[in-house]
């Protein structure tokens, strides 16, 4: 029998109904497609200014409160865990109320407007001994499981080089009205690396990987957009980032070049992570979501591909044979973050800490400084 029917559910609360509270719904909704997981999740509340946002949640039958005052869903008892994905302005207030409260947290990233916000939520959740963790869910994709194992077991050989990356290119059109994560004074001084950067840092993060110096290249592209009133608004936030790392591994200082970019023509949503050495490499990337390339060297040396299939974290309902996306990683993320906050996550790969975010805070907050003086500068 399913263990997921037999126990009692954490009940998960969502502060911003908007792309992604309504994406986190629908992981929740259909927890049940998970096989033998050892923990019920539900959505039993949700909290969101717009009322028609909010009312869409009202098809979700184990929603029970619906609040437009986050201060009145957070004073609910009914709520285990909460899921707040809000614009970055919001991230610092909203999450220590969150903390206060006597929940645990499920926080979006980039955790909080900036470096200081993101260590103030961090050291917070540390005082009050709360279950935190930030969403980044790339890294649930089969195929980087397999190319964070084989990094992580020292496979590759003597280390030449990683790429990671984020691309879009959802902002390519300029009539595209403004919203706020083309504004600093809601996404951050940060811009696009606050958007995308938490993503593609996850992974190298989570094999010890931090840069010790970076050099970056920053662009503003479109600057002014229509405000969707008739009028225009000034658009100020970075477009692009192509960050050049120094990152000590082991003896020695690997070149790893992160890009994040929402002007990259015909990208839709591709992440992908390339780590590559003297005796193999390994190459993902959302692209082909389905497919792993590795490198070896033998007698020749060669670039193979394999279809990974389903072969997801926690096994589930879908047939081994098909191939995952995005609603489905994200369900994995969740699943990963229900796991260890039950103490069940084993040695499998979990979802970013605050220390991570803070990390990769660090990163940009340097990038923004070597982008302003054009230099090279320290990053840890
Ligand atoms: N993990 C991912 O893949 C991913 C993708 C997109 C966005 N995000 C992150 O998720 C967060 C939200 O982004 P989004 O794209 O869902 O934004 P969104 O604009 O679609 O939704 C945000 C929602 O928050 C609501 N809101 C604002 N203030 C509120 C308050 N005080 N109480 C309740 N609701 C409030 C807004 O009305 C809006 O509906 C951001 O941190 C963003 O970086 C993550």
């Amino acid at each position: 029998m399913n263990r997921t029917q037999t126990t009692a559910p954490v009940r998960i609360g969502i502060i911003g109904g908007g792309l992604m509270g309504r994406e986190c719904a629908s992981a929740l909704a259909r927890w049940f497609a998970l096989v033998d997981f050892p923990v019920r999740a539900e959505l039993t509340a949700v909290c969101e200014l717009d009322q028609s946002r909010l009312d869409w949640f009202k098809q979700v039958p184990t929603v029970r409160l619906l609040s437009n005052n986050h201060h009145e869903f957070l004073a609910n008892p009914g709520i285990d865990v909460v899921y707040a994905a809000v614009p970055h302005h919001l991230h610092e207030s909203i999450y220590l109320d969150v903390l206060r409260a006597g929940k645990d947290l499920f926080a979006e990233k980039p955790f909080g407007i900036d470096l200081e916000s993101a260590r103030r939520v961090r050291d917070e959740a540390a005082k009050l001994g709360r279950f935190v963790r930030v969403s980044s869910e790339f890294p649930f994709f089969p195929g980087v499981q397999r190319v964070f194992q084989l990094a992580r077991c020292g496979a590759l050989g003597r280390l030449l080089e990683i790429r990671a990356g984020f691309h879009h290119s959802s902002d390519l059109d300029p009539s595209k009205p403004i919203n706020w994560k083309r504004q600093n004074k809601f996404c951050g001084e940060i811009g696009v690396m606050g958007d995308l950067g938490l993503h593609v840092a996850h992974v190298p993060l989570r094999l010890g990987w931090r840069p010790a110096s970076l050099y970056a290249q920053l662009q503003k592209v479109i600057t002014q957009r229509p405000d969707g009133k008739g009028g225009t608004a000034a658009c100020d936030t970075w477009d692009n980032a192509i960050i050049h790392t120094n990152t000590p591994i082991g003896d020695y200082t690997i070149p790893m070049t992160i890009e994040l970019k929402r002007m990259a023509p015909t990208e839709m949503n591709t992440w992908y992570l390339e780590i590559i050495g003297t005796d193999r490499g390994a190459r993902f990337s959302t692209k082909e979501p389905k497919t792993l390339w590795t490198y070896r060297r033998d007698k020749e040396q060669v670039w193979e591909r394999s279809d990974l299939g389903f072969a997801t974290i926690f096994p589930t309902i879908t047939g081994a044979i098909f191939e995952p996306g995005f609603p489905d990683i994200l369900q994995q993320m969740w699943a990963a973050y229900i796991a260890e906050r039950a103490g069940q996550l084993g040695d499998r790969f979990g979802c970013a800490t605050p220390d991570e975010a803070v990390a990769s805070h660090k990163w940009w907050r340097a990038a923004l400084e070597s982008h302003r003086t054009q230099s090279v500068v320290a990053s840890t």
